[in-house]
């Protein structure tokens, strides 16, 4: 553990007494979203307020996520426009942290060509960025820090966005090397958190009042791996199941190579787990799953949906899908298809083949022209809202537990939740029960909610 006592003392002294306001803004998937919290943990220490206003700002963090060239170039974008910033408020600090900085071409890129940015800071280096403050204070004009500390030492230190919402990280990294994913490379190898620090984390969040404990890693059915078989997922979940009070625990993602029985049992078992399993498929084919390494077939996928919907028919799943896989061919995106109609997702997220940069698909052919792509991603999707629509009905006329989550932003005097099987509900309210459980009866569905009234 590195402390930082000594440098935040000097940063205070150095930063004087007016307030400073930073602006932190986080891309990519709740764990990156979870790291941005611990940044502003420590940001907060150096006697930091926070804006969302980034031309009030005194520092700008952006916490990047590197999964697809898209997400990239948005931060390129964003970089690009502050440079006027830069030069209208010289004294402006720009960090750029998260996945994207540890792709040596990308620093690089960042070095050269973006000189307003100050500082780089690695994914495992979130308790270096004290000192790089302090460099960056004293004149650096370009600092890195990328070291491998240990990831958790940051942990206690979050401010969360929400009051009632809270991530709990169980894992960081990733050993699958998925042939199209950047995540093994950039988060580097799986390191499980001690489950003492874990349910003690939770202990304390559900004593804070929150409501919804979101466990997360790259692949959450391998957490303990690394531990000597002390301990597993269902076990994990089998014991914060036993943590006395009103919540309810969710977790992603699920690998579906390593989703056992085990796991399939803890969530029947366990009253307080929700009632919802996020399952990535990414292809119905056997051929693309094989060059995409994922070390499952379909039908082996199969199996693990028709034990679930056995012991429950309602049961609700969701998943990731790529579409274009390089030389995906008409029947592998057929058997996609066909996979989506078998399973009737609640819902998809769908995503169009990037290619990355030093992983293996990155080196494979593909004859796949993108306007194909884009087509097929159009056929996929209107297949799952006519699923989503159809499927939703299965919930009229029963009662769902919800978490009210917000006011709806599309009719007045209607709050929005997410029910335990992880779906939209819509119902009229008060805005005094957001954050509250509720339970709701379904009236109507639609293809991306479902509409509801309060019944206590
Ligand atoms: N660890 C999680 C996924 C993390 S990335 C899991 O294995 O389920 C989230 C999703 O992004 C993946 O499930 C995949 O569908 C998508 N994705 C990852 N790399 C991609 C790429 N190169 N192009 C398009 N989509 C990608
Ligand atoms: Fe990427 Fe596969 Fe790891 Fe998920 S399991 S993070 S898709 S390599
Ligand atoms: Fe993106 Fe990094 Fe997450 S690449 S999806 S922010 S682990």
């Amino acid at each position: 553990m590195n402390d930082n006592t000594a440098v935040i003392s000097e940063i205070k002294r150095l930063l004087g007494d007016r307030q400073r306001l930073a602006y932190v803004r986080s891309f990519g998937c709740q764990l990156n979203v979870s790291d941005g919290e611990k940044i502003k943990g420590l940001l907060r220490k150096m006697g930091f307020g926070f804006t969302d206003d980034e031309s009030e700002a005194d520092l700008i963090m952006l916490n990047t996520c590197a999964v697809r060239e898209n997400a990239e170039d948005r931060v390129f974008g964003i970089v690009g426009s502050m440079k006027k910033l830069k030069e209208q408020r010289p004294e402006l600090m720009i960090g750029i942290a998260g996945c994207m900085t540890a792709q040596s071409h990308i620093a690089e890129k960042i070095k050269k060509s973006y000189p307003q940015v100050d500082f780089v800071l690695g994914t495992s280096a979130i308790n270096g960025l004290p000192k790089l403050l302090l460099e960056c204070l004293r004149g650096a004009r370009f600092s890195a820090d990328i070291a491998e500390y240990d990831d958790f030492s940051a942990t206690a230190e979050q401010v969360r966005e929400s009051t009632f919402k809270a991530s709990v990280p169980i894992m960081f990294g990733c050993n699958n090397f998925c042939t199209y994913c950047i995540v093994p490379y950039v988060r580097g190898r799986e390191r499980s958190r001690r489950p003492e620090d874990i349910i003690s984390e939770v202990e304390g969040l559900v004593r804070d009042g929150y409501k919804e404990i979101m466990l997360l890693g790259q692949n959450v059915n391998s957490y303990g791996n690394d531990l000597g078989g002390e301990m597993s997922f269902p076990k994990l979940l089998r014991r914060l199941n036993e943590i006395e009070g009103d919540f309810w625990i969710r977790f992603m993602s699920s690998h579906p190579k390593d989703a056992s029985a085990g796991l399939i049992d803890a969530i029947f078992d366990c009253e307080k787990v929700a009632k919802h399993l996020h399952l990535p498929v990414q292809s119905g084919s056997d051929d693309v799953l094989r060059r995409m390494n994922r070390r499952y077939t379909a039908e082996k996928y199969f199996g693990i949906v028709d034990e679930i919907r056995r012991r429950d028919p309602d049961f609700s799943l969701t998943t990731d899908i790529i579409v274009g896989f390089p030389d995906e061919t008409n029947e592998d995106f057929e058997a996609t298809l066909d996979i989506m109609e078998r399973v009737r997702y609640d819902n998809i997220y769908s995503f169009i083949y990037s290619k990355r940069t030093g992983t293996k698909a990155a080196e494979m052919p593909d004859g796949v022209p993108e306007e194909e792509k884009g087509q097929r991603m159009r056929r996929l999707l209107a297949l799952q809202r006519d699923i989503s629509t159809e499927h939703y009905k299965r919930f009229i006329g029963k009662r769902m537990r919800v978490l009210a989550d917000d006011v709806s932003k599309k009719r007045e005097g209607f709050l929005a939740g997410k029910s335990s099987e992880f779906i939209i509900v819509e119902f009229e309210g008060d805005s005094s029960l957001i954050g509250q459980f509720v339970e709701v009866e379904v009236t109507g569905a639609m293809n991306w909610a479902v509409t509801g009234e309060i019944v206590k």
